[in-house]
C-alpha cells in the first residue's frame, strides 16, 4: 500500500468505530459552529449540496431539512458510518437526503454536478491534496461554492509540531493548514470570506502525547496552549478557518 491508501485505510477503520462513539461524537458536535456554518450558506431549491467527510451527517442532515427541495448528499470513507446514515434519512423521510461510501481518492460524481460543497473538520485528512482540491473544484458547477471548516496550524508552527501530535491518533491525519495554504489549493476558486472559530480537545491517554509535550518550548506550547493534567494532554486553542469560496 502506498502512503494515500494508507492513510486512508488507518482514517476508514478509526473513524467507524469512533463514529459510533457518543464521547467522540459529543466531542466533534459544537452548535454555535453549526449555526455559523449555516448561516455562511444559502441553499436553494432545486439545488444540488455535497457533503465530503460528512461523517454521522452533522451538516448534511441539516442542510436536507432546511431546504427540502434540494438534494444533499454526503459521503465519506467510513462505510458502516453511511450505512447508518441512510438509515437514518429513511427513518426520518428524508427523501432529498442521499449518502455513499467512497474510497477517499475518486470523487463519484461528475464534473459541474453541485451548486455547494461543504466539508467540516475532514480535510486534514485528505489525501494528495493538490489532486484533491482540483476534484473538488471541478465538482462545482460555475458559481458554485465551496465552503471548509478546518482546524489551522499556528502561523509560527512551520514544522508540523501540531501534525506530530495529531499523528500518534493514527486516524489518517495527513495535515493542517493556513489560510494562504488553503488559498493556493484551491486557487481556481475565489476565496470570499474567512471567518475564524476555535475548538478545544483533549488527546486520548497514552504516553506518547505527554513526551512530545515534554520536547516542546514553552512559545511553542503557547501556540495551542497545550497543557497536561493527570496524564492527559489538551489542546486549549486551535484557530479553525471557515473559508467559503466561489467558483467564478
Ligand atoms: C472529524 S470527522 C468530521 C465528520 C463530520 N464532517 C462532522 O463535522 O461531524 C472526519 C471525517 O472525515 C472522514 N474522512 C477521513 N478521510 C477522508 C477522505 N479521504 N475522504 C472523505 N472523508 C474522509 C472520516 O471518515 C470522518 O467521518
Amino acid at each position: 500500500m502506498n502512503d494515500h491508501l494508507t492513510a486512508v485505510a488507518q482514517a476508514r477503520t478509526s473513524f467507524d468505530r469512533l463514529l459510533q462513539q457518543e464521547k467522540y461524537a459529543a466531542l466533534i458536535r459544537d452548535d454555535g459552529h453549526l449555526e455559523l456554518l449555516l448561516g455562511m450558506i444559502d441553499l436553494q431549491p432545486g439545488q444540488r449540496a455535497l457533503d465530503i467527510g460528512t461523517g454521522t451527517g452533522y451538516l448534511a442532515f441539516p442542510l436536507a431539512q432546511l431546504q427540502p427541495q434540494a438534494q444533499v448528499h454526503g459521503i465519506d470513507i467510513a462505510e458502516n458510518v453511511i450505512r447508518r446514515n441512510v438509515e437514518a434519512a429513511a427513518r426520518q423521510g428524508l427523501g432529498n437526503l442521499h449518502f455513499a461510501a467512497f474510497d477517499g481518492l475518486c470523487y463519484p460524481f461528475p464534473a459541474q454536478s453541485f451548486d455547494l460543497i461543504v466539508t467540516r473538520y475532514a480535510l486534514h485528512h485528505f489525501p494528495q491534496m493538490e489532486q484533491t482540491a482540483q476534484a473538488i473544484a471541478a465538482l462545482l458547477k460555475p458559481g458554485g461554492k465551496l465552503l471548509i471548516a478546518d482546524p489551522l496550524h499556528h502561523p509560527e508552527d512551520q514544522h508540523g509540531v501540531i501534525d506530530r501530535f495529531m499523528a500518534v491518533k493514527a486516524d489518517g491525519h495527513m495535515r493542517f493548514y493556513d489560510v494562504p495554504e488553503l488559498e493556493a489549493l484551491f486557487s481556481p476558486l475565489k476565496l470570499e470570506r474567512t471567518v475564524f472559530s476555535t475548538m478545544r480537545f483533549p488527546f486520548p491517554p497514552k504516553p506518547e502525547y505527554a513526551i512530545l509535550l515534554q520536547n516542546l518550548t514553552p512559545e511553542q506550547k503557547s501556540w495551542y496552549a497545550l497543557s497536561e493534567k493527570d496524564g492527559i494532554v489538551r489542546v486549549g486553542h486551535i484557530s479553525v478557518g471557515n473559508l467559503l469560496f466561489t467558483k467564478v
